[in-house]
Protein backbone atom coordinates (compact mmCIF):
# COMPACT_ATOMS: atom_id res chain seq x y z
CA UNK A 1 0.00 0.00 0.00
CA UNK A 2 2.66 2.58 1.25
CA UNK A 3 5.51 1.28 -0.33
CA UNK A 4 8.35 3.80 -1.30
CA UNK A 5 7.31 6.09 -4.13
CA UNK A 6 9.47 8.48 -5.54
CA UNK A 7 7.02 10.30 -7.75
CA UNK A 8 6.06 11.43 -4.14
CA UNK A 9 9.20 13.41 -3.62
CA UNK A 10 10.47 16.30 -5.70
CA UNK A 11 13.84 16.29 -7.23
CA UNK A 12 15.64 17.28 -4.59
CA UNK A 13 13.96 15.28 -1.90
CA UNK A 14 14.91 12.33 -4.85
CA UNK A 15 18.44 13.37 -4.71
CA UNK A 16 18.29 13.63 -0.41
CA UNK A 17 16.80 9.82 -0.71
CA UNK A 18 20.11 8.58 -2.91
CA UNK A 19 22.54 10.34 -0.51
CA UNK A 20 20.70 8.40 2.21
CA UNK A 21 20.90 5.12 0.39
CA UNK A 22 24.78 5.28 0.14
CA UNK A 23 25.04 6.53 3.66
CA UNK A 24 23.90 3.43 4.77
CA UNK A 25 25.38 1.03 2.53
CA UNK A 26 28.86 2.54 3.71
CA UNK A 27 27.52 2.80 7.46
CA UNK A 28 27.59 -1.27 6.69
CA UNK A 29 30.61 -1.02 5.48
CA UNK A 30 32.35 1.23 8.31
CA UNK A 31 30.50 -1.67 11.22
CA UNK A 32 31.74 -4.83 9.02
CA UNK A 33 35.28 -3.20 8.97
CA UNK A 34 35.06 -1.77 12.21
CA UNK A 35 34.40 -5.70 13.43
CA UNK A 36 37.35 -7.03 12.14
CA UNK A 37 39.57 -4.28 13.19
CA UNK A 38 38.54 -5.55 16.76
CA UNK A 39 38.82 -8.95 15.77
CA UNK A 40 42.62 -8.50 14.81
CA UNK A 41 42.94 -6.99 17.88
CA UNK A 42 42.26 -10.68 19.64
CA UNK A 43 43.90 -12.54 16.91
CA UNK A 44 46.24 -10.82 15.75
CA UNK A 45 47.11 -12.96 12.48
CA UNK A 46 43.59 -12.84 11.14
CA UNK A 47 43.50 -12.28 7.90
CA UNK A 48 46.81 -10.32 7.75
CA UNK A 49 47.63 -10.95 4.70
CA UNK A 50 44.57 -10.28 2.89
CA UNK A 51 43.01 -6.92 4.76
CA UNK A 52 46.10 -6.17 7.46
CA UNK A 53 44.78 -3.41 10.32
CA UNK A 54 46.46 -0.74 8.81
CA UNK A 55 43.42 -1.24 6.13
CA UNK A 56 40.93 -2.68 8.07
CA UNK A 57 41.03 0.82 10.56
CA UNK A 58 41.08 2.97 7.14
CA UNK A 59 38.32 1.91 5.64
CA UNK A 60 36.79 1.61 8.87
CA UNK A 61 37.28 5.27 9.81
CA UNK A 62 37.25 6.33 6.07
CA UNK A 63 33.52 4.92 5.70
CA UNK A 64 32.10 6.61 8.82
CA UNK A 65 33.28 10.36 7.90
CA UNK A 66 32.07 10.05 4.14
CA UNK A 67 28.93 8.12 5.05
CA UNK A 68 28.20 11.05 7.82
CA UNK A 69 29.00 13.93 5.15
CA UNK A 70 26.62 12.33 2.90
CA UNK A 71 23.70 11.92 6.05
CA UNK A 72 24.70 15.88 5.84
CA UNK A 73 24.23 16.59 2.61
CA UNK A 74 21.42 14.43 2.00
CA UNK A 75 19.39 16.31 5.36
CA UNK A 76 20.27 19.29 4.04
CA UNK A 77 18.85 18.73 0.68
CA UNK A 78 15.64 17.22 2.09
CA UNK A 79 14.92 20.52 4.29
CA UNK A 80 16.38 23.41 1.81
CA UNK A 81 12.87 23.33 0.41
CA UNK A 82 11.16 23.78 3.25
CA UNK A 83 13.12 26.28 4.83
CA UNK A 84 14.05 28.26 1.74
CA UNK A 85 9.92 28.34 0.41
CA UNK A 86 11.08 27.96 -2.91
CA UNK A 87 12.14 25.20 -5.71
CA UNK A 88 15.84 24.10 -5.32
CA UNK A 89 18.79 25.83 -8.09
CA UNK A 90 20.70 23.74 -10.01
CA UNK A 91 19.00 20.29 -9.92
CA UNK A 92 21.32 18.80 -12.51
CA UNK A 93 24.35 19.98 -11.40
CA UNK A 94 23.44 18.47 -7.66
CA UNK A 95 22.63 15.18 -9.57
CA UNK A 96 25.94 15.19 -11.78
CA UNK A 97 28.00 15.79 -8.14
CA UNK A 98 26.29 13.02 -6.24
CA UNK A 99 27.38 10.52 -8.98
CA UNK A 100 31.04 12.22 -9.25
CA UNK A 101 31.56 11.65 -5.58
CA UNK A 102 30.04 8.29 -5.44
CA UNK A 103 32.23 7.20 -7.98
CA UNK A 104 35.53 8.65 -6.84
CA UNK A 105 34.44 7.37 -3.20
CA UNK A 106 33.93 3.85 -4.93
CA UNK A 107 37.47 3.82 -6.84
CA UNK A 108 39.45 5.14 -3.79
CA UNK A 109 38.23 2.26 -1.59
CA UNK A 110 38.83 -0.01 -4.15
CA UNK A 111 42.59 1.35 -4.24
CA UNK A 112 42.76 1.16 -0.56
CA UNK A 113 41.58 -2.62 -0.59
CA UNK A 114 44.03 -3.73 -3.55
CA UNK A 115 47.44 -1.23 -3.14
CA UNK A 116 48.27 -1.63 0.39
CA UNK A 117 52.09 -1.09 1.06
CA UNK A 118 53.99 0.92 -1.47
CA UNK A 119 56.44 3.70 -1.06
CA UNK A 120 55.43 7.56 0.25
CA UNK A 121 56.26 9.70 -2.88
CA UNK A 122 54.39 12.18 -5.27
CA UNK A 123 53.29 9.73 -7.21
CA UNK A 124 51.24 7.68 -4.30
CA UNK A 125 49.81 10.90 -2.72
CA UNK A 126 48.11 11.57 -6.07
CA UNK A 127 46.94 8.46 -6.94
CA UNK A 128 46.58 6.14 -3.76
CA UNK A 129 47.03 7.57 0.12
CA UNK A 130 47.60 11.19 1.40
CA UNK A 131 48.37 9.32 4.48
CA UNK A 132 46.32 11.37 6.80
CA UNK A 133 44.14 9.84 9.71
CA UNK A 134 40.37 9.89 8.79
CA UNK A 135 41.21 11.70 5.12
CA UNK A 136 43.66 9.53 3.63
CA UNK A 137 41.50 9.87 0.37
CA UNK A 138 44.54 10.71 -2.49
CA UNK A 139 44.78 14.07 -3.88
CA UNK A 140 42.73 13.17 -6.51
CA UNK A 141 39.79 12.35 -4.81
CA UNK A 142 40.59 15.63 -2.92
CA UNK A 143 40.42 18.00 -5.85
CA UNK A 144 37.20 15.98 -6.73
CA UNK A 145 35.75 16.02 -3.16
CA UNK A 146 36.34 20.51 -3.34
CA UNK A 147 34.63 20.15 -6.54
CA UNK A 148 31.53 18.38 -5.66
CA UNK A 149 31.28 20.46 -1.89
CA UNK A 150 31.32 24.22 -4.33
CA UNK A 151 28.27 23.02 -6.82
CA UNK A 152 26.48 21.64 -3.31
CA UNK A 153 27.23 24.85 -1.79
CA UNK A 154 25.89 26.41 -5.03
CA UNK A 155 23.15 24.89 -4.50
CA UNK A 156 21.94 26.01 -0.66
CA UNK A 157 23.64 29.62 -1.44
CA UNK A 158 21.69 30.18 -4.53
CA UNK A 159 18.57 28.63 -3.25
CA UNK A 160 18.45 30.96 0.04
CA UNK A 161 18.86 33.62 -2.13
CA UNK A 162 16.11 33.29 -4.00
CA UNK A 163 13.98 32.33 -1.33
CA UNK A 164 13.52 33.04 2.24
CA UNK A 165 16.57 33.98 3.78
CA UNK A 166 15.86 32.62 7.96
CA UNK A 167 18.22 32.17 10.91
CA UNK A 168 18.91 28.63 9.88
CA UNK A 169 19.59 29.10 6.45
CA UNK A 170 21.91 31.66 7.37
CA UNK A 171 23.99 29.90 10.00
CA UNK A 172 23.84 26.76 7.59
CA UNK A 173 25.31 29.13 4.82
CA UNK A 174 27.80 30.37 6.96
CA UNK A 175 28.84 27.15 8.40
CA UNK A 176 29.24 25.68 4.62
CA UNK A 177 31.63 27.68 3.97
CA UNK A 178 33.97 27.06 7.00
CA UNK A 179 33.24 23.44 6.30
CA UNK A 180 34.34 23.22 2.87
CA UNK A 181 37.40 25.67 3.07
CA UNK A 182 38.65 23.53 6.11
CA UNK A 183 39.14 20.78 3.86
CA UNK A 184 41.72 22.74 1.97
CA UNK A 185 43.54 22.54 5.19
CA UNK A 186 44.32 18.98 4.62
CA UNK A 187 45.59 18.69 0.75
CA UNK A 188 48.55 20.26 1.49
CA UNK A 189 51.77 17.87 2.32
CA UNK A 190 54.66 19.27 4.95
CA UNK A 191 57.75 17.84 5.22
CA UNK A 192 57.91 18.70 8.84
CA UNK A 193 55.64 16.59 10.83
CA UNK A 194 54.62 19.21 13.37
CA UNK A 195 54.02 21.52 10.29
CA UNK A 196 51.61 18.54 8.84
CA UNK A 197 49.98 18.09 12.39
CA UNK A 198 49.05 21.41 12.54
CA UNK A 199 47.12 21.76 9.73
CA UNK A 200 45.54 18.47 9.98
CA UNK A 201 43.72 19.13 13.40
CA UNK A 202 42.30 22.58 11.17
CA UNK A 203 40.73 19.80 9.29
CA UNK A 204 40.01 17.14 11.91
CA UNK A 205 38.96 19.21 15.41
CA UNK A 206 37.67 22.42 14.00
CA UNK A 207 35.07 19.44 11.49
CA UNK A 208 33.78 17.66 14.38
CA UNK A 209 33.90 20.08 17.23
CA UNK A 210 32.69 23.82 15.42
CA UNK A 211 31.41 23.26 11.65
CA UNK A 212 29.60 20.07 12.12
CA UNK A 213 28.46 20.58 15.41
CA UNK A 214 26.96 23.97 13.77
CA UNK A 215 25.63 22.09 11.27
CA UNK A 216 23.41 19.58 12.88
CA UNK A 217 22.77 22.39 15.38
CA UNK A 218 20.87 23.56 12.23
CA UNK A 219 19.55 19.98 11.44
CA UNK A 220 18.17 19.47 14.75
CA UNK A 221 16.34 22.98 14.73
CA UNK A 222 14.71 22.26 11.98
CA UNK A 223 13.93 18.79 13.20
CA UNK A 224 12.26 19.87 15.96
CA UNK A 225 9.95 22.54 13.76
CA UNK A 226 9.23 19.85 11.64
CA UNK A 227 8.45 17.04 14.23
CA UNK A 228 7.41 18.76 17.20
CA UNK A 229 5.82 22.02 15.70
CA UNK A 230 8.50 24.18 17.84
CA UNK A 231 8.35 28.04 17.17
CA UNK A 232 10.60 29.35 14.78
CA UNK A 233 12.11 31.79 17.21
CA UNK A 234 13.03 29.16 19.90
CA UNK A 235 15.30 27.50 17.78
CA UNK A 236 16.62 30.03 16.26
CA UNK A 237 17.41 31.28 19.72
CA UNK A 238 18.49 28.37 20.39
CA UNK A 239 20.94 27.80 17.88
CA UNK A 240 22.31 31.32 17.85
CA UNK A 241 23.25 30.79 21.67
CA UNK A 242 25.06 27.19 20.45
CA UNK A 243 26.42 28.76 18.10
CA UNK A 244 28.60 31.35 20.00
CA UNK A 245 29.03 29.13 22.58
CA UNK A 246 30.85 26.56 20.19
CA UNK A 247 32.85 28.77 18.34
CA UNK A 248 33.72 30.97 21.55
CA UNK A 249 35.05 27.46 22.97
CA UNK A 250 35.75 25.04 20.17
CA UNK A 251 38.09 27.52 17.80
CA UNK A 252 40.61 27.88 20.61
CA UNK A 253 40.06 24.71 21.82
CA UNK A 254 41.80 23.27 18.90
CA UNK A 255 44.64 23.78 21.18
CA UNK A 256 43.81 20.56 23.02
CA UNK A 257 45.46 18.26 20.16
CA UNK A 258 48.78 20.81 20.18
CA UNK A 259 49.85 19.53 23.46
CA UNK A 260 52.21 17.11 22.55
CA UNK A 261 53.09 17.58 18.43
CA UNK A 262 56.07 20.17 18.66
CA UNK A 263 53.92 22.86 19.30
CA UNK A 264 55.10 26.15 21.57
CA UNK A 265 54.07 25.15 25.19
CA UNK A 266 51.47 28.42 25.69
CA UNK A 267 49.36 25.91 23.69
CA UNK A 268 49.02 23.92 26.87
CA UNK A 269 47.38 26.74 28.90
CA UNK A 270 45.32 27.79 25.55
CA UNK A 271 43.78 23.97 24.39
CA UNK A 272 43.13 23.30 28.22
CA UNK A 273 41.44 26.45 29.12
CA UNK A 274 39.24 26.74 26.20
CA UNK A 275 38.08 23.49 25.52
CA UNK A 276 37.31 22.99 28.87
CA UNK A 277 34.20 24.90 28.18
CA UNK A 278 33.58 23.44 25.05
CA UNK A 279 30.84 21.09 27.10
CA UNK A 280 28.91 24.18 27.84
CA UNK A 281 27.22 24.78 24.22
CA UNK A 282 26.32 20.38 24.71
CA UNK A 283 24.58 21.39 27.89
CA UNK A 284 22.43 24.16 26.49
CA UNK A 285 21.57 21.58 23.79
CA UNK A 286 20.15 19.24 26.27
CA UNK A 287 17.95 21.95 28.12
CA UNK A 288 16.81 23.00 25.08
CA UNK A 289 15.77 20.07 23.80
CA UNK A 290 14.20 19.16 27.20
CA UNK A 291 12.43 22.41 27.36
CA UNK A 292 11.19 21.91 23.75
CA UNK A 293 9.55 18.54 24.32
CA UNK A 294 8.18 19.45 27.39
CA UNK A 295 6.12 21.98 25.69
CA UNK A 296 4.45 19.77 23.47
CA UNK A 297 4.29 17.06 26.03
CA UNK A 298 6.53 15.30 23.80
CA UNK A 299 3.79 15.24 20.96
CA UNK A 300 5.07 14.72 17.57
CA UNK A 301 4.62 13.40 13.98
CA UNK A 302 7.02 10.34 13.82
CA UNK A 303 8.26 8.76 17.13
CA UNK A 304 11.25 7.06 15.89
CA UNK A 305 12.96 10.50 14.25
CA UNK A 306 11.54 11.86 17.65
CA UNK A 307 13.99 9.22 19.91
CA UNK A 308 16.93 9.34 17.95
CA UNK A 309 16.64 13.52 17.65
CA UNK A 310 16.51 12.55 22.15
CA UNK A 311 19.60 9.90 21.82
CA UNK A 312 21.37 12.93 19.97
CA UNK A 313 21.26 15.68 23.00
CA UNK A 314 21.99 12.83 25.32
CA UNK A 315 24.79 11.52 22.91
CA UNK A 316 26.49 14.29 21.69
CA UNK A 317 26.10 15.90 26.14
CA UNK A 318 28.22 12.53 27.24
CA UNK A 319 30.39 11.53 24.33
CA UNK A 320 31.91 14.79 22.95
CA UNK A 321 31.02 17.17 26.21
CA UNK A 322 31.59 14.15 28.96
CA UNK A 323 34.09 11.86 27.05
CA UNK A 324 36.34 14.73 25.98
CA UNK A 325 36.10 16.89 29.07
CA UNK A 326 37.86 13.86 31.19
CA UNK A 327 40.75 13.77 29.11
CA UNK A 328 41.30 17.47 28.10
CA UNK A 329 43.04 18.81 30.64
CA UNK A 330 46.87 18.64 29.91
CA UNK A 331 47.64 17.26 32.87
CA UNK A 332 45.74 14.24 32.21
CA UNK A 333 46.17 14.01 28.51
CA UNK A 334 49.94 13.46 29.31
CA UNK A 335 49.20 9.66 30.38
CA UNK A 336 45.93 9.18 28.42
CA UNK A 337 47.21 11.09 24.97
CA UNK A 338 47.14 8.32 22.31
CA UNK A 339 45.54 5.42 24.49
CA UNK A 340 42.12 3.11 23.77
CA UNK A 341 40.98 5.99 26.03
CA UNK A 342 41.07 8.24 23.10
CA UNK A 343 39.36 5.41 21.36
CA UNK A 344 36.63 5.65 23.85
CA UNK A 345 35.69 9.05 23.52
CA UNK A 346 35.63 8.69 19.62
CA UNK A 347 32.99 5.79 19.74
CA UNK A 348 30.72 7.71 22.11
CA UNK A 349 31.23 11.12 20.19
CA UNK A 350 30.87 9.86 16.76
CA UNK A 351 27.95 7.36 17.27
CA UNK A 352 26.55 9.77 20.25
CA UNK A 353 26.42 13.08 18.44
CA UNK A 354 26.34 12.47 14.10
CA UNK A 355 24.80 8.97 13.44
CA UNK A 356 22.00 9.48 16.10
CA UNK A 357 21.30 13.34 13.78
CA UNK A 358 21.56 11.60 10.40
CA UNK A 359 19.12 8.37 11.17
CA UNK A 360 16.33 10.44 12.15
CA UNK A 361 16.75 12.94 8.89
CA UNK A 362 16.55 9.53 7.30
CA UNK A 363 13.02 8.28 9.00
CA UNK A 364 11.41 11.68 8.30
CA UNK A 365 12.17 11.22 4.19
CA UNK A 366 11.26 7.56 4.43
CA UNK A 367 7.87 9.23 6.27
CA UNK A 368 6.67 11.37 3.50
CA UNK A 369 7.92 8.80 0.62
CA UNK A 370 5.86 6.33 2.03
CA UNK A 371 2.72 8.79 1.33
CA UNK A 372 3.07 10.89 4.60
CA UNK A 373 2.05 8.23 6.51
CA UNK A 374 1.59 7.60 10.38
CA UNK A 375 4.65 6.82 12.16
CA UNK A 376 2.99 7.42 16.04
CA UNK A 377 2.31 4.87 18.30
CA UNK A 378 0.10 1.79 17.53
CA UNK A 379 2.39 1.67 14.58
CA UNK A 380 2.93 -1.28 13.24
CA UNK A 381 6.37 -2.81 13.99
CA UNK A 382 7.81 -0.55 15.93
CA UNK A 383 9.52 -3.09 18.11
CA UNK A 384 12.02 -2.76 14.51
CA UNK A 385 13.10 0.86 15.20
CA UNK A 386 12.54 0.58 19.04
CA UNK A 387 15.65 -2.64 19.36
CA UNK A 388 17.41 -0.78 16.48
CA UNK A 389 17.86 2.27 18.68
CA UNK A 390 18.50 0.10 22.06
CA UNK A 391 20.67 -2.08 20.50
CA UNK A 392 23.18 0.35 18.81
CA UNK A 393 22.93 2.57 22.26
CA UNK A 394 23.75 -0.21 24.30
CA UNK A 395 26.63 -1.16 21.87
CA UNK A 396 28.19 1.83 22.11
CA UNK A 397 28.01 2.51 25.45
CA UNK A 398 29.30 -0.90 25.86
CA UNK A 399 32.29 -0.57 23.99
CA UNK A 400 33.13 2.81 25.49
CA UNK A 401 33.47 0.84 28.66
CA UNK A 402 35.41 -1.86 27.38
CA UNK A 403 38.02 0.96 25.92
CA UNK A 404 38.10 3.01 29.05
CA UNK A 405 38.78 0.34 31.05
CA UNK A 406 41.77 -0.80 28.68
CA UNK A 407 42.46 2.75 28.30
CA UNK A 408 42.88 3.11 32.07
CA UNK A 409 45.42 0.07 31.68
CA UNK A 410 47.20 1.91 29.27
CA UNK A 411 47.81 4.98 31.56
CA UNK A 412 48.46 3.38 34.19
CA UNK A 413 50.87 0.89 33.41
CA UNK A 414 52.64 2.15 30.54
CA UNK A 415 53.25 5.90 31.45
CA UNK A 416 52.47 6.30 34.67
CA UNK A 417 54.23 3.14 36.24
CA UNK A 418 56.45 2.58 33.00
CA UNK A 419 57.25 5.71 32.21
CA UNK A 420 56.39 5.71 28.67
CA UNK A 421 59.05 3.40 27.08
CA UNK A 422 58.65 1.00 23.89
CA UNK A 423 58.91 -1.88 26.64
CA UNK A 424 55.57 -0.55 28.69
CA UNK A 425 54.13 0.16 25.82
CA UNK A 426 54.03 -3.54 24.83
CA UNK A 427 53.73 -4.19 27.85
CA UNK A 428 50.22 -2.76 29.53
CA UNK A 429 48.47 -4.70 26.08
CA UNK A 430 49.62 -7.65 27.37
CA UNK A 431 47.59 -7.09 31.00
CA UNK A 432 44.78 -9.12 31.59
CA UNK A 433 41.87 -6.38 32.38
CA UNK A 434 43.59 -4.77 28.66
CA UNK A 435 43.00 -7.93 26.92
CA UNK A 436 39.72 -8.88 28.74
CA UNK A 437 38.31 -5.79 27.16
CA UNK A 438 39.60 -6.26 23.78
CA UNK A 439 37.27 -8.93 23.84
CA UNK A 440 34.51 -7.65 25.97
CA UNK A 441 34.59 -4.72 23.13
CA UNK A 442 33.83 -7.81 20.53
CA UNK A 443 30.89 -9.22 22.42
CA UNK A 444 29.24 -5.03 22.27
CA UNK A 445 30.09 -5.08 18.65
CA UNK A 446 28.43 -7.85 17.93
CA UNK A 447 25.07 -6.06 19.71
CA UNK A 448 26.03 -3.22 17.81
CA UNK A 449 25.57 -4.93 14.88
CA UNK A 450 22.69 -6.38 15.41
CA UNK A 451 21.24 -2.76 15.98
CA UNK A 452 22.54 -1.99 12.70
CA UNK A 453 21.22 -4.91 10.88
CA UNK A 454 17.37 -4.40 12.64
CA UNK A 455 17.79 -0.09 11.80
CA UNK A 456 18.59 -1.28 7.98
CA UNK A 457 15.81 -3.41 7.69
CA UNK A 458 13.28 -0.97 9.52
CA UNK A 459 14.28 1.77 7.24
CA UNK A 460 12.95 -0.82 3.95
CA UNK A 461 10.23 -1.80 6.44
CA UNK A 462 8.85 1.06 8.13
CA UNK A 463 5.61 2.26 7.15
CA UNK A 464 4.55 -0.40 4.30
CA UNK A 465 1.19 -1.14 4.31
CA UNK A 466 0.23 2.09 6.36
CA UNK A 467 -3.01 3.83 5.57
CA UNK A 468 -3.46 5.59 8.23
CA UNK A 469 -2.18 9.73 7.45
CA UNK A 470 0.25 11.24 9.77
CA UNK A 471 -0.69 12.88 12.39
CA UNK A 472 -0.91 16.97 11.84
CA UNK A 473 0.61 19.30 13.62
CA UNK A 474 -0.58 22.90 13.85
CA UNK A 475 0.84 24.93 10.87
CA UNK A 476 4.01 26.93 11.46
CA UNK A 477 3.32 30.82 12.44
CA UNK A 478 5.08 31.29 8.71
CA UNK A 479 2.31 29.67 7.03
CA UNK A 480 -0.41 31.19 9.42
CA UNK A 481 0.61 34.40 8.64
CA UNK A 482 0.75 33.53 4.99
CA UNK A 483 -2.72 32.90 4.77
C1 LIG B 1 31.07 15.59 18.42
C2 LIG B 1 32.16 16.06 18.82
C3 LIG B 1 33.44 15.27 18.95
C4 LIG B 1 33.88 14.20 18.23
C5 LIG B 1 33.17 13.49 17.09
C6 LIG B 1 35.18 13.85 18.73
C7 LIG B 1 35.97 12.82 18.26
C8 LIG B 1 37.29 12.60 18.59
C9 LIG B 1 38.17 11.61 18.00
C10 LIG B 1 37.79 10.62 16.92
C11 LIG B 1 39.39 11.76 18.56
C12 LIG B 1 40.64 10.94 18.23
C13 LIG B 1 41.48 11.67 17.24
C14 LIG B 1 42.73 10.93 16.86
O1 LIG B 1 42.62 10.01 16.07
O2 LIG B 1 43.80 11.26 17.38
C15 LIG B 1 39.30 12.84 19.53
C16 LIG B 1 40.33 13.29 20.33
C17 LIG B 1 40.15 14.14 21.38
N1 LIG B 1 38.97 14.78 21.76
FE1 LIG B 1 37.25 14.71 20.80
N2 LIG B 1 35.51 14.71 19.75
C18 LIG B 1 34.46 15.59 19.92
C19 LIG B 1 34.36 16.59 20.87
C20 LIG B 1 35.26 16.79 21.90
C21 LIG B 1 35.11 17.72 22.99
C22 LIG B 1 33.90 18.62 23.20
C23 LIG B 1 36.23 17.62 23.77
C24 LIG B 1 36.62 18.32 25.03
C25 LIG B 1 35.86 18.82 25.88
C26 LIG B 1 37.10 16.65 23.13
C27 LIG B 1 38.35 16.30 23.58
C28 LIG B 1 39.25 15.51 22.89
C29 LIG B 1 40.65 15.36 23.25
C30 LIG B 1 41.37 16.00 24.43
C31 LIG B 1 41.22 14.51 22.29
C32 LIG B 1 42.68 14.05 22.22
C33 LIG B 1 42.83 12.71 22.82
C34 LIG B 1 44.28 12.28 22.81
O3 LIG B 1 45.11 13.04 23.31
O4 LIG B 1 44.57 11.18 22.36
N3 LIG B 1 36.48 16.16 22.01
N4 LIG B 1 37.99 13.33 19.54
C1 LIG C 1 30.48 -2.31 15.26
C2 LIG C 1 31.36 -2.31 16.09
C3 LIG C 1 32.66 -1.57 16.02
C4 LIG C 1 33.88 -2.12 16.27
C5 LIG C 1 34.15 -3.56 16.67
C6 LIG C 1 34.86 -1.06 16.11
C7 LIG C 1 36.23 -1.25 16.24
C8 LIG C 1 37.20 -0.31 16.04
C9 LIG C 1 38.64 -0.53 16.07
C10 LIG C 1 39.30 -1.85 16.36
C11 LIG C 1 39.25 0.64 15.82
C12 LIG C 1 40.75 0.90 15.75
C13 LIG C 1 41.25 1.36 17.08
C14 LIG C 1 42.73 1.52 17.15
O1 LIG C 1 43.35 2.04 16.22
O2 LIG C 1 43.28 1.10 18.17
C15 LIG C 1 38.21 1.64 15.67
C16 LIG C 1 38.45 2.97 15.46
C17 LIG C 1 37.45 3.92 15.38
N1 LIG C 1 36.08 3.68 15.31
FE1 LIG C 1 35.17 1.89 15.55
N2 LIG C 1 34.23 0.12 15.78
C18 LIG C 1 32.89 -0.15 15.70
C19 LIG C 1 31.90 0.75 15.41
C20 LIG C 1 32.11 2.12 15.30
C21 LIG C 1 31.08 3.10 15.17
C22 LIG C 1 29.59 2.81 15.10
C23 LIG C 1 31.69 4.32 15.14
C24 LIG C 1 31.11 5.71 15.02
C25 LIG C 1 30.04 6.02 14.44
C26 LIG C 1 33.11 4.10 15.21
C27 LIG C 1 34.08 5.09 15.20
C28 LIG C 1 35.44 4.89 15.28
C29 LIG C 1 36.43 5.95 15.34
C30 LIG C 1 36.14 7.45 15.34
C31 LIG C 1 37.68 5.35 15.39
C32 LIG C 1 39.05 6.05 15.50
C33 LIG C 1 39.33 6.23 16.96
C34 LIG C 1 40.66 6.84 17.29
O3 LIG C 1 41.49 7.07 16.41
O4 LIG C 1 40.91 7.11 18.49
N3 LIG C 1 33.34 2.76 15.29
N4 LIG C 1 36.97 1.04 15.79
FE1 LIG D 1 39.41 18.22 19.53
Amino acid sequence: MAAFDSSRLNGWQQLAIKYFFVAIVLFGAQVLFGMLAGLQYVKPDLLQQAVPFSITRIVHINAMVVWLLYGFLGSVYWLLEDESGVPVVGLKLGNLAFYLLTAAVVVVVVVYLFIQIGPGNDLTRWLITEGREYIEAPRWADIGIVVCALIFYYNVAATFMKGRFSGISGVLTLDLIALAGLYLAGMFYQVNISHDQYWWWWVIHLWVEATWEVLVGCILAWGLMTILGTRREIVTTWLYVEVVLMLGSGILGLGHHYFWIGMPDYWLKIGGFFSALEPIPLVAMVVHSVYDSGEHRLRNINHPAFAWFIAHTMGNFFGAGVWGFMQTLPQINLYTHGTQWTASHGHVAFWGAYVTIVVPMVYLALQKGRGNVWMGSGLVGAWRWKWALTLQALGTVGMAMCLLIAGYVQSFTERAVGGSTWEAYFHAQTQPWFTQAMHWRMVFGVIFSLGFLLLAWDLVAIGVGERRPAEALPPREEAAAAA
